[in-house]
């Protein structure tokens, strides 16, 4: 499963790029507005970290529109993803995206069968957000598996990118459900490898080391 970190923040970005970890970046509007940074040269700032994936979300929400801001956003940088969300007009813009060469995410997925529509009409990718689901009392998990399933089924190459992941388990079980990618704040990057044993087995380890040099 490829790793992205779901940000912004550029500091963030360099640090996960840095643990040689990092395979693409997604945002969307809330976490670009967190920055206070003007919006494309910051989508530009974020391409010259990593030369993986970065999703920038369209703002526009009728379908000329989107096309119109899609265009502008692929020019910041060869990397970058359109991101629009799974409305009508987002739907008829993919389709218009799709014909024009982009690689488009489509956003918000909270259904299966959002996530077979956008695959059959084109998308790079899908993201169902198993958090939000989650944080109402649903199983997000069950959204991964059904579109597994269904890309799987009919051999769609749409890539299934799980997010608004919360925690490492979250990771994991994205993983064992077969996302193709995951996307993660980096206060959850941060955690995968981490586990108290291990910390405390090393303090262990040197503990004795050191008993033998005196
Ligand atoms: O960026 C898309 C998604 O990962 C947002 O996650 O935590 O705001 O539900 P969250």
């Amino acid at each position: 499963m490829k790793f992205f970190v779901d940000t912004a923040n550029v500091d963030q970005i360099k640090a996960a790029h840095d643990m040689g970890l990092l395979d693409g970046v997604t945002t969307n509007p809330s976490l670009v507005a967190k920055e206070g940074k003007e919006f494309k040269s910051l989508i530009g700032e974020i391409c010259g970290i990593t030369s993986g994936p970065v999703s920038a979300e369209v703002l526009s929400t009728e379908c000329g529109a989107m096309v119109e801001e899609a265009k502008e956003l692929i020019k910041i940088a060869p990397n970058v993803t359109v991101k629009l969300p799974i409305i009508t007009e987002g739907i008829k813009a993919l389709k218009i995206c799709v014909a024009e060469g982009m690689d488009v995410n489509m956003t918000l997925c909270f259904q299966p069968i959002q996530a077979l529509i956008v695959a059959k009409v084109g998308a790079a990718c899908c993201s169902p957000f198993l958090g939000r689901l989650d944080d109402i009392g649903e199983d997000g998990m069950e959204l991964v598996r059904d579109i597994r399933e269904i890309y799987d089924n009919y051999g769609f190459t749409t890539q299934l990118l799980a997010a608004s992941l919360r925690h490492p388990n979250h990771v994991l079980e994205a993983a064992l459900a077969g996302a193709d990618i995951g996307t993660m704040p980096y206060s959850v990057f941060e955690k995968l490898w981490k586990h108290p044993l291990t910390d405390i087995g090393l303090k262990r380890f040197l503990a004795d080391w050191k008993k033998t040099q005196k």
